[in-house]
């Protein structure tokens, strides 16, 4: 139909506009003078000192020495591609988002995949969580789903997130070690946090150490909503399943290329889409009513917790494909700036405390990073949907706005932009009555189980699996020095499962001592299944 584009073709293809290509060209200075001589500075004398006058050296080398931005606090090390998002079906029913409008839709997408502790410079294939965040340049407007390859996080509530990551960074005095999970530090703080149980065996799995970028699942870990054009919505889990199958490597393995090619999944992620093995992922969606999550024997708003596929199936919707490599790394890779707070007109927040924290955190920290406010303009960024309202200046502003007004309401015309009204975005409706409720710092009851599903994760793995992530925890544990970290982690473990905390004792040469005081009084959870919602019933 219009509008799509076809296979192979750059869908984002308004970058032309900003492309620079200086091949057979006379170089010039950035005030487009031309260059005699790119070799000699201008002195006085062949032997003289330099005139203070060579702009055209002092222009190079001051240019040159502002080439460095900040790297991203965490999620510094990754890499990218474009491509597209092609919808299933028409999902209206359930949600107006653009992106899911008709069956066959493309949608324009930029994928960035990353470790999350270490360095820009740092290895592809340490054991560590991967960013896998995706921007839909949507008909209107950006909307960026920043997940995980993991489905769950270390914490429920954002006023711990820095205390997680300074845990997990390299330790202040020294900056040793840069290792992404094997020290004091995070150890420390983890086996403090007993809510991190769940993530620390994904962590510790074969998850945590993929083959390729093109071989994980992507998640986006909390519950968001899904709202109709009138208004209704219905909770919503994203899921990204690669076509190729998810496809870990082992611990050996992972070792040796941090040695011999710290840039394995960069240049295999790059050579595959050079070569035309375009990676794919189809993209699943777990959906379910506010009723349903009631029954759930979890709390849906806790980012530690998944929903299982045995309660409500992840019904596949669409597929993505990455079919462009970048042009410039820095221009797009480095200056992609990724915010959950990026949703469109279908898509809503829930009111997972984490992800509540991380709408404020990416626009903040990003005004830092790149420079200022106005970074939506940078290329990578600007929304293929056009861009109208009363916001003006700031450092590097490219957009010159015309006319008078730069205020709203005003009777002097000129090009004010107005109000979408119900064609815009509204917020979604929740379908149950909500009980006034008064300001609170605390947490729901059902946050309080931490071990539940971390038993689940562990008995769904196979007896290989298993001992891989005994084997993890015996490596990573034995290079801990403080002998009461140990201690409090075999009691968490001794938890999830005897057998577990057994084995990973054992390699440790220690008795597993008594299980972690649970921090409720609850029975375990049941999980029982209920009725799937079908997307093409409802
Ligand atoms: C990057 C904050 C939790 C996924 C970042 C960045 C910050 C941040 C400041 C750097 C952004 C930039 O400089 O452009 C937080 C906070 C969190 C949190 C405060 C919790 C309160 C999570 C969770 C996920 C996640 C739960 C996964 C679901 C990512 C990804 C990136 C990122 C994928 C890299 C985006 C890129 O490729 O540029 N986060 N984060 N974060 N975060 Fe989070």
């Amino acid at each position: 139909g219009s509008g799509v584009p076809p296979v192979g073709v750059c869908p984002a293809g308004d970058l032309d506009r900003v492309r620079a290509d200086a091949g057979e060209q006379r170089l010039t200075t950035n005030q487009g003078v031309p260059v005699a001589d790119n070799q000699n500075s201008l002195k006085v004398g062949l032997r003289g000192p330099t005139a203070l006058e060579d702009f055209i050296l002092r222009e190079k080398i001051t240019h040159f020495d502002h080439e460095r931005i900040p790297e991203r606090v965490v999620h510094a090390r990754g890499s990218a591609a474009h491509g597209y998002f092609e919808s299933y079906q028409d999902l209206s029913d359930i949600t107006r988002a653009a992106p899911f409008a008709a069956a066959g839709k493309r949608t324009p997408v930029f994928v960035r995949f990353s470790t999350v502790a270490g360095e820009r410079g740092s290895a592809d294939t340490v054991r560590d969580v991967r960013g896998f965040a995706v921007k839909f340049y949507t008909d209107e407007g950006n909307w960026d789903l920043v997940g995980n390859n993991i489905p769950v996080f270390f914490i429920q509530d954002a006023m711990k997130f820095p205390d997680l990551i300074h845990s997990v960074k390299p330790e202040p005095h020294n900056a040793i070690p840069q290792a992404a999970s094997a020290h004091d530090t995070f150890w420390d703080f983890v086996t403090l946090m007993p809510e991190s149980t769940h993530m620390l065996m994904w962590h510790l799995s074969d998850r945590a150490i993929p083959r390729s970028y093109r071989t994980m699942q992507g998640f986006g870990v909390h519950t968001f909503r899904l709202v109709n054009a009138q208004g209704e919505s219905v909770f919503c889990k994203f899921h990204w399943q690669p076509v190729g199958g998810t496809h870990s490597l082992v611990w050996d393995e992972a070792a040796k290329i941090i040695g011999a090619d710290p840039d394995f999944h960069r240049r295999d992620l790059w050579e595959a889409i050079e070569a035309g093995a375009y990676p794919e992922w189809e993209l699943g969606l777990q959906i379910f009513t506010e009723e349903q999550a009631e029954s759930f024997p979890f709390d849906v708003l806790d980012a530690t917790k998944l929903v299982p596929e045995e309660l409500v199936p992840v019904q596949v919707v669409g597929k993505m494909t990455l079919n462009r490599n970048p042009d410039n790394f820095f221009a797009e890779t480095e200056q992609v700036a990724f915010c959950t707070a990026h949703i469109v007109p279908g898509i809503d927040f829930s009111n997972d405390p984490l992800l509540q924290g991380r709408i404020h955190s990416y626009l903040d920290t990003q005004i830092s990073r790149l420079g200022g406010a106005n970074f939506h303009e940078i290329p990578i960024n600007a929304p293929l949907a056009p861009v109208h309202n009363n916001q003006r200046d700031g450092m590097h502003r490219q957009a010159v706005h015309r006319g008078r007004v730069a205020y709203e309401p005003n009777s002097l015309g000129g090009g004010c932009p107005f109000q979408a009204g119900m064609a815009g975005f509204t917020t979604a409706r929740s379908q149950m009555p909500q009980p006034p409720e008064d300001k609170v710092r605390g947490k729901p009851e059902l946050f309080a189980d931490h071990y539940s599903q971390a038993r689940l994760f562990w008995i769904s793995q196979t007896p290989a699996e298993q001992a891989h992530i005994v084997n993890a925890y015996r490596f990573e544990l034995s290079r801990v020095t403080v002998p009461a970290i140990r201690v409090r982690l075999l009691s968490m473990l001794a938890n999830v499962d005897p057998i577990l905390a057994e084995g990973v004792a054992q390699g440790l040469g220690m008795e597993v001592p008594p299980p972690m005081p649970l921090a409720t009084d609850a029975p375990p959870p049941q999980y029982e299944p209920s009725p799937p919602l079908s997307l093409l019933a409802r």
